[in-house]
């Protein structure tokens, strides 16, 4: 149990003595969110690096959005119907009464942002990328936080596959480089709205057939979102879902012709893949291309927590008040990627080592130090120190863990006749320098 500490809390009662109340302040976050400890930032370090080259290399620009949006911004974009929408939004009034909403994800927010600051006139296509925290209120366990953190990139004006297959690649490559060598995608096109209709119909009817046998969720997924149930996890309607209608069967003659040109795109680039024909993404603004990748091969039955989900949504920016513009995107759970990473036994970043450690002894060696220490990191060289010892020795010791390749040792008598003694820890030969002179002695000693 988290250790409780008592704060005290002054109410102001109208006119009448003030009460203290005494309120527990319990020393963890809320629910469904943590810490990611220093321990754990290599891990992190790793994933961003990594999703930041591969943004790069494919030429996409970095933007930063607001935590907070207008509710309506996400009720509009993802959907009324979603479980996203429905249950899993941190909605409140602020002060000014204004309807806002934590964001559950970047997609909404970024195609407002590409539609106010008029990036339609951009060289198309526009490429972005994003990095930071989405919140959702679903109940937490493994793999799903109510605070956690997406890395995604957006590809606005391109309708050609071609750019389909280049997202799943872009994905695909990002959880490869990450060392997770276990990976599989699942891809699947459910339309356009106009074949979607017909098809959500056909849907409609089959699942009314099996309404008894359908769970109380999917019961009410039938009125409001029906290619949902494809999704539910419910053993029964999982069974139900196996003999439904499937969208890649009733596409229009344009939504077949980008479906076949994706599935020969990513041949070409050898990206095992499976077609899920019940793969339908719980967000409303997909059409044609959506897929997911998974830890794991979906034969083992592993299609619990997708590593990251994405698809074309070409009706999104209108909807938002932009001009008609295809777009498509996916997104990266990074607490995902940093747990898989984990249990395969990946690596994480392994930062730079220093390779000098700066020794002091006395006070005025101590107040010399510093300087030489600024002056040393100026020059690109890392340094260890530890001036909060006052003993040689413990700092010799410290040296000798970090496993640095030179020590220079600043005492009494070498800070008032300008010098350092240095040490070269391989040999244990010591040598006084000219203090003035000694960082490009060190980085002279460092290249050899
Ligand atoms: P999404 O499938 O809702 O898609 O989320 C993408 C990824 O975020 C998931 O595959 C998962 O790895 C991670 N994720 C989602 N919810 C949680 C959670 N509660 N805890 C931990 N990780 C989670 C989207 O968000 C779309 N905006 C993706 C997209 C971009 N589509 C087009 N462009």
């Amino acid at each position: 149990m988290p250790k409780k500490k008592v704060i005290k809390k002054t109410i102001t009662k109208k006119k009448t003595k003030p009460v203290e109340v005494k309120e527990d302040l319990l020393l963890q976050p809320p629910r469904g969110m943590r810490d990611i400890l220093p321990k754990d930032q290599p891990y992190w370090q790793q994933v961003r690096r990594v999703s930041e080259k591969a943004a790069s290399d494919f030429g996409y620009r970095r933007i930063d959005l607001p935590v907070l949006e207008f509710s309506n911004l996400f009720s509009r974009g993802i959907g009324t119907g979603t479980d996203i929408v429905e249950k899993e939004m941190y909605s409140f009034s602020t002060k000014g009464g204004e309807k806002v909403s934590l964001r559950p994800e970047f997609t909404a927010g970024l195609v407002r942002s590409y539609v106010q600051n008029g990036m339609q006139v951009d060289p198309k296509p526009v490429k972005l990328y994003y990095i930071g925290p989405c919140y959702r209120y679903d109940r937490p366990q493994e793999g799903r936080f109510r605070e956690f953190f997406q890395f995604g990139c957006e590809a606005f004006g391109e309708i050609d596959a071609i750019l389909d297959a280049q997202m799943i690649q872009m994905a695909w490559r990002i959880v490869h480089q990450l060392g997770i060598k276990n990976a599989s995608v699942s891809v699947n096109s459910i339309g356009c709205p106009v074949c979607r209709k017909q098809y959500r119909n056909l849907l409609v009817s089959y699942f009314e057939s099996k309404r008894q046998k359908l769970c109380i969720d999917c019961k009410r997924r039938l009125e409001t979102n029906p290619m949902r149930i494809l999704d539910c996890k419910e053993d029964k309607c999982v069974q139900v879902s196996q003999n439904a209608p499937q969208s890649v069967d009733h596409l229009c003659d344009e939504c077949r012709a980008h479906f076949k040109d994706l599935l020969e795109y990513l041949d070409e680039l050898e990206i095992p893949f499976t077609i899920d024909p019940n793969l339908v993404r719980g967000l409303d603004y997909y059409t044609k291309t959506v897929f997911e990748i998974f830890a794991g091969s979906i034969e083992d039955g592993v299609k619990k927590n997708a590593l990251g989900g994405g698809g074309r949504y070409d009706g999104l920016v209108k909807l938002i008040g932009g001009e008609d513009t295809p777009a498509i995107g996916f997104a990266l759970g990074m607490d995902r990627l940093v747990n898989e990473m984990k249990k395969t036994g990946a690596k994480s970043y392994i930062p730079p080592q220093p390779k000098v450690f700066l020794a002091q002894l006395g006070s005025f060696a101590k107040r010399k130090s510093l300087k030489m220490f600024e002056a040393l990191e100026r020059a690109g060289i890392m340094v260890a120190e530890s001036f909060g010892r006052g003993s040689l020795k413990s700092q010799l010791k410290i040296a000798d863990r970090l496993g640095v390749e030179l020590t220079l040792i600043l005492g009494q008598k070498e800070a008032i006749d300008g010098t350092v003694i240095l040490k070269e820890m391989a040999s244990g030969t010591q040598e006084v320098i000219n203090a003035a002179k000694i960082v490009d002695e060190v980085k002279k000693r460092l290249k050899k």
